[in-house]
């Protein structure tokens, strides 16, 4: 494991997590085992240009990921832990073997750019298509709950295609334990591949998710009906990981009131302060949450009642570190952690497009604009040939290697 050090950041008491003085954006921190050197992170994105077949891990994602090891962590781009898990076309796995050898070649150049990277487990339910599944099997889900929208697939020509969702495969009670393994599987595998550590993807209507929110879980087993029920996945998986681990090398991601990939919770303030203490118990990393007023933000208004009765909720159940992702710029990421509302920001969007983001949001320097063309799939454009600022003032920017893709 890269960059780890021992000492409390400035403001941090020993034993304490979250830090006592008034911070900035670029006050170091310490997260679990590391220090960091400030608090700009790299949002988990799905980037879609895993090499073909096997969805596996290249030299040309090796280059992208170390372009950006300046963030105080990167988190990885979504990345399944089964082939039952995916549900894009050319999405990463983290089940194979040579998976495993693919993200060597990622964690092995961050680190030695001076960076420190998780990796995001993922199993996205029923958000996938039989084209994508083993044997063309439908994708499975608590219920048999067919989303709104679209999947994003590989076509007969070889080419990305969105079609329309199917009616998932509701899951026995009998398979829950195999899927707490497929996550085990992939934190040990991630362990093999030298991540720094892991984080579990429960955010954004995938699988945890959709056990976690009422609208996608009917279930009447002990996996259905209370919050504690509907949280009973999300927390076995996390312990499984934990015990891979350890607590304090590990994240999860949550995205309360989202209703990206079609979900909904009939009362999300009592399921997700659940899951939350719940979790706050377990001593992980950081908690990293899709901001609920990411859209108020990105317009500059005041958030909504809802989002901002949610954050404070959830900031007063969960006493660890707390990173809040969406619609963030340098000014609103400064203003939020000033005021205490987060520990850590993490950027998605800013990301795609400005390799060294920090220096240019400390610089206050101009950043470059993303080019949603290009979010999924394709080779290096869109992808590393976004210029840092050095490189804008004439520096060459350095070769990747661009093997074919697919
Ligand atoms: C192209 C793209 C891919 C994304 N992929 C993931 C992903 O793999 N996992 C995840 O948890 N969130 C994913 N997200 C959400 C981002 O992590 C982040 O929450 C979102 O972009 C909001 O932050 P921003 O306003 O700084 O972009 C993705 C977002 C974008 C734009």
């Amino acid at each position: 494991m890269a960059a780890t050090v021992e000492t409390p950041a400035a403001g941090t008491r020993a034993g304490e997590s979250r830090p006592s003085a008034s911070p900035s954006l670029f006050s170091p921190i310490r997260l679990g085992r590391m220090q960091l050197p400030h608090r700009v992170v790299m949002a988990p994105l799905t980037r879609s240009r895993a090499r073909q077949p096997g969805n596996v891990p290249s030299p040309l994602n090796a280059c992208y990921y170390t372009q950006r090891a300046s963030a105080a962590l990167i988190v990885s781009e979504a990345t399944q832990v089964s082939m039952q898990g995916q549900g894009y076309a050319w999405t990463p796995g983290i089940h194979s073997q040579e998976q495993v050898q693919g993200w060597r070649l990622v964690t092995d150049a961050v680190h030695a750019a001076g960076g420190r990277i998780f990796l995001q487990l993922w199993h996205v339910g029923r958000i996938s298509h039989p084209s994508l599944q083993p044997d063309f099997m439908p994708p499975i889900a608590p219920s048999a709950v067919k989303p709104q929208g679209k999947a994003f697939i590989e076509n007969d020509l070889g080419e990305g295609e969105l079609v329309p969702f199917v009616t998932p495969r509701a899951l026995q009670l009998e398979e829950m334990p195999y899927l707490v393994r497929q996550y085990e599987r992939g934190a040990r595998n991630a362990l093999k591949a030298g991540f720094d550590g892991v984080e579990v993807h429960g955010a954004n209507g995938y699988l945890l998710d959709q056990f976690l929110c009422s609208g996608t879980n009917r279930r009447t087993d002990e996996y259905g009906g209370t919050p504690e029920r509907r949280a009973r996945l999300l927390l076995e998986v996390v312990d499984a990981v934990a015990a891979v681990w350890g607590a304090d090398a590990m994240g999860v991601r949550l995205s309360p009131l989202s209703q990206y990939n079609d979900i909904r919770d009939d009362d999300p303030l009592a399921t997700f302060t659940y899951a939350v203490r719940e979790l706050n118990a377990r001593g992980l990393a950081y908690l990293h949450l899709v901001n609920p007023a990411a859209s108020a933000i990105e317009r500059g208004a005041p958030p909504e009642p809802a989002a901002l009765q949610m954050l404070e909720r959830l900031r007063e159940t969960w006493k660890g570190l707390l990173v809040l992702a969406g619609g963030f710029d340098a000014r609103s990421a400064e203003q939020w952690i000033r005021e205490g509302r987060a520990d850590l920001i993490a950027f998605g969007r800013k990301f795609i497009a400005n390799p060294d983001l920090p220096a240019r949001l400390r610089d206050e320097a101009g950043l470059n604009g993303d080019d949603p063309a290009t979010y999924y799939g394709g080779g290096q454009k869109g992808y590393t040939d976004y210029l840092s600022l050095a490189q804008q003032r004439g520096d060459v920017p350095k070769e990747c290697v661009d093997e074919s893709w697919r």
